[in-house]
Formats: structure tokens, sequence, C-alpha cells
């Protein structure tokens, strides 16, 4: 047996996680008898009512299979293929979506911005929005945010805010890619709402998978408007599921009780627990503030290969960065931390020796 079957949980991703107990037990009552398809049953109905619920607003909610699915499509729903997108030069739906952005919103371009941990500088918007205004340059239309963002960090209440008055000063619409949303919500303390519609957010992508769903994520529109006819681009994206309450019945195992919070809370509580016991150690750096459940870290090539070799499996130049991508999931034991960070202390010292 290779060392890495031999471990039970990895620091690679929180998609490597199982799907978490309140979930799975949602799926198994959805399982109890007949459901209409297509998404007119019982448990979409109630699904979308606690989205409602959570977000404190009448938004428009669809539950999708992926991440790309959902961000592509909402996307394509702010823009026309003539327009542009911007975002930030890190962003999943830039570097990680195989261009399914630009495929779904019938070529609409991506434009990238810099800012500094993961996150847009608003003086950036001004720079694309203003380089040109002739009509050979692909007008911007949608300005993209991640939140929890692609390095682990969170924009703050006031951070997002001066990037709505930017974006509304070039009446730019703002779309969301949340997949680690409830990360974001408990990382800075505060009401959903306010890092959403009250932000100025026009579509949330909101993250089920990485929070502890097996498959699905829901496009909530708080602009309805937006939303007109996004079913119709769903089913034409394949992202129309027939048995759709297996999609949403675990969005109720995951809202009913707060147990989205509790999974986030517990997998951001980990990260800190490793950054803690990482940080200050020869040869290892922290390259960003540890504001959720990822840990970005600076570790020697000697450390990287024999933290594999020991079996532990975690990304590595993650988006082009020569950072170690470390990320702890719901499931992710203080024990997996503290023998995980064991094994990193050892080597980066038997090389600092
Ligand atoms: C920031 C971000 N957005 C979206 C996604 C969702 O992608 P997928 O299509 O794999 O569900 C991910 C997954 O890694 C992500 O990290």
């Amino acid at each position: 047996m290779d060392r890495a079957s031999e471990r039970p949980r990895h620091f690679a991703s929180d998609n490597y996680a199982g799907i978490c107990p309140e979930a799975f037990a949602a799926m198994v009552k959805a399982n109890q008898r007949h459901e209409v398809g297509y998404g007119d049953d019982t448990w979409t109905e109630k699904a979308s009512n606690l989205i409602r619920d959570v977000f404190e607003t009448d938004c428009e909610v669809f539950f999708v299979f992926n991440g790309t699915s959902a961000n592509s499509l909402s996307l394509a729903s702010l823009c026309q293929s003539y327009h542009s997108i911007l975002c930030h030069e890190w962003a999943h739906v830039e570097g990680s979506e195989c261009g399914a952005p630009e495929f779904f919103a019938n070529g609409t371009k991506v434009l990238l911005l810099p800012g500094k941990h993961g996150k847009i500088d608003p003086e950036s918007i001004h720079h694309a929005v203003n380089k040109r205004n002739d009509i050979h340059y692909p007008k911007p239309r949608a300005l993209s945010l991640t939140q929890c963002t692609e390095v682990g960090t969170n924009y703050t209440v006031e951070e997002l805010k001066q990037l709505a008055d930017v974006a509304r000063k070039f009446n730019l619409r703002i779309h969301m890619d949340g997949a680690r949303f409830a990360n974001a919500v408990v990382g800075l303390g505060v009401a959903p709402k306010e890092i959403t519609w009250q932000a100025g957010v026009d579509v949330l992508c909101f993250g089920g998978t990485k929070n502890g769903i097996a498959v699905g994520e829901a496009v909530v529109f708080f602009n309805r408007e937006l939303a007109k006819e996004f079913d119709y681009r769903c089913k034409q994206g394949g992202q129309l599921a027939s048995k759709m309450r297996f999609l949403s019945a675990p969005w109720v195992g995951m809202l009913e009780e707060g147990a989205w919070l509790r999974h986030a809370s517990h997998s951001n509580a980990m990260a800190r627990r490793l950054e803690s016991a990482i940080r200050g150690l020869p040869n290892v750096r922290i390259s960003y503030p540890v504001d959720s459940n990822a840990v970005f870290a600076r570790l020697p090539d000697e450390v990287v290969e024999g933290l594999h070799r020991r079996g532990w499996k975690f990304y590595t130049h993650v988006g082009g960065w020569d950072d170690s991508r470390l990320m702890c999931s719901w499931d992710t034991t203080p024990n997996d931390v503290d023998s995980f960070a064991a094994d990193i202390k050892e080597l980066a010292s038997a090389l600092a020796r």
C-alpha cells in the first residue's frame, strides 16, 4: 500500500472530503418516495425558501451541478457577447474553467485586474474601463469577485462597498463566485446579506460542494430581472437536473439547522490551527492572511517532496504561484492538522541544520 492511501484525509482540496452527515441524511430522506422531476418538487421549493431566509430577501434560486456552470451561466446572463467581464488575474473564472464563461457567454471577453492578496484593486477598475471607450474594445459590463478569494482571503464589507461604488459608477453588474461563501461568512462574522445584495452583488454562485454537499451549487439572483429565462440557459447548458431533488435536498440538510456555518467554522478553525503550528518554522513562509479554510505557504522543494513521500497530498504551484495550497475541510480533524504540521516541522528543521 502506498503511504497516501494510509492517510484517511489530505490537505489537497475541500473537494477531497466526502459528504457531510446532514447533506447525506437529507438525500436519504429525499429517496423515500417519488417526487416530480426537473425542480417542481417539494425539496427544491423548501431549499429555495431556506436560501431566501438565509439572505433575508426574495431572491431567485437555481441549483446546478458545479461551480464552473454556476459561474459561466450566471455571467452569461449579465452580459452580451460584445461585453467584457472584469475579474482578478487569479480568478477561477479566468484560469480554471477552461474558457467556459467566454464559451457560454458567446465570446464575452474576460479582462484581468491586479490586486494584493487576490483581491481586486478598485483603482484597476477605473483603469480597465477608461483605458478605451471606442467601439473596438469589449465594453466592460460585469465585475466578478471571488469570496473567499483564490488565495483564501476575504473581501471585507468596506472593501466590497468600495468596489460596488466603482461598479455602480461604470454601470457594471456584480457577480460573486462564492465557491467558499460559507467560509467567508463565518470568517468575517457577518450576515450573508451584508456581503451580497446589501453590498451591491447582483448574482451569487453559492458553493455547496466544498462545504460538504456531494454535488451542486446554488445560483442566487438578488437582481431578479437578470434571472429572466435563466432556467432555459440551465437546460441548454446541460444543467437542469431531472432528479433535481438530489441537488436541492442536501441544501435543506445544510441550511435547516445551520450545518453550513458549523462546517465552515470548523474548516476555518483547522486552517488557523495549521497556520499557527507552522508559522515561524525555518524555511516556511505563510503567503497570505489566513481568513478562511486555506493556508498558502512557501515550502522548500525538499519539504514538499518529503511530505509527498510521507503520503500527504496537497497542491503546489496552484494557478502558477510558487506556493503550496493547504486546504482544510469540514471533516479535517485536529489530529490530522497536528500530524501534518509535525511532519512539516521535522522536514523544515532538518533542512535548516
Ligand atoms: C474559486 C472557485 N470557484 C469555483 C470553483 C468550482 O469549480 P467546479 O466547477 O470544479 O465545481 C472552485 C473549485 O475549485 C473554486 O475554487
